[in-house]
């Protein structure tokens, strides 16, 4: 864990130097260009799986998903009460801008159920064939890294996408 976490540390330094020295490559993509990933937020929630660009959810989804914290999608994810509140502030100040609700206007907890996910992710588009995220492979379209080869950095631009 303590080396996981010293990379990781590490790769977000190149990415804000990479970004203070004017050679930050930013991405042309709508969404997924957001800054360097916050260090607690990547340690406390890049644990189980990629840390998720703040940005793909709406602050009522944040909002929900952190406070349901003790039953996490089948696992115990609870943190204590000043950590989940210092990760809420980031995830509010970073949301997006637009609702990502189900169709009863209560917030998704998902990205990958968002109109917008689906959209972009649909058979066909770029090489992605239907039953995909079914396949050995990927497992999961939560499992974002496993075409996005920057996502453990927040990086999801065309450059870095490969099916496997
Ligand atoms: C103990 C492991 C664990 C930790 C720690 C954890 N998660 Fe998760 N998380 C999961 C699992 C398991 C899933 C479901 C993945 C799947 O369906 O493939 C998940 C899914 C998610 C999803 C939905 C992904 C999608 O499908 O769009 C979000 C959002 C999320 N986690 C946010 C967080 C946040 C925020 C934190 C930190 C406060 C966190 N997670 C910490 C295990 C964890
Ligand atoms: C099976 C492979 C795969 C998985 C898993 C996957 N993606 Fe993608 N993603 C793609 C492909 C291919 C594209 C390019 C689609 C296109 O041409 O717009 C894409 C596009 C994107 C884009 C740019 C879309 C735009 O606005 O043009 C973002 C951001 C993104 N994905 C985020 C995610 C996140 C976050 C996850 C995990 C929750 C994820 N992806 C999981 C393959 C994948």
């Amino acid at each position: 864990m303590k080396a996981a976490t010293a990379l990781l540390a590490l790769s977000l330094a190149a990415v804000a130097s990479a970004m203070a020295s004017g050679g930050g490559q930013r991405d042309d993509d709508e969404r997924g260009r957001a800054a360097a990933l916050d260090p607690t937020y990547v340690e406390e929630c890049g644990a189980c799986h990629v840390a998720y660009p703040p940005e793909l959810l709406s602050r009522d989804s944040w909002t929900a998903v952190v406070g349901q914290l003790g039953r996490h999608f089948g696992v115990d994810a609870s943190l204590d009460t000043a950590l989940a509140a210092e990760i809420n502030a980031y995830l509010q100040a970073q949301a997006g801008v637009y609702a990502t609700d189900d169709s009863e206007g209560q917030p998704l907890l998902r990205i990958t159920e968002t109109d917008w996910f689906r959209h972009a992710h649909r058979p066909g588009e770029d090489g992605l064939y239907r039953g995909v995220f079914d396949s050995e492979a990927v497992r999961s379209p939560s499992n974002c890294g496993a075409c996005h080869l920057g996502a453990a950095r927040g990086r999801y631009g065309e450059d870095e996408i490969r099916i496997p």
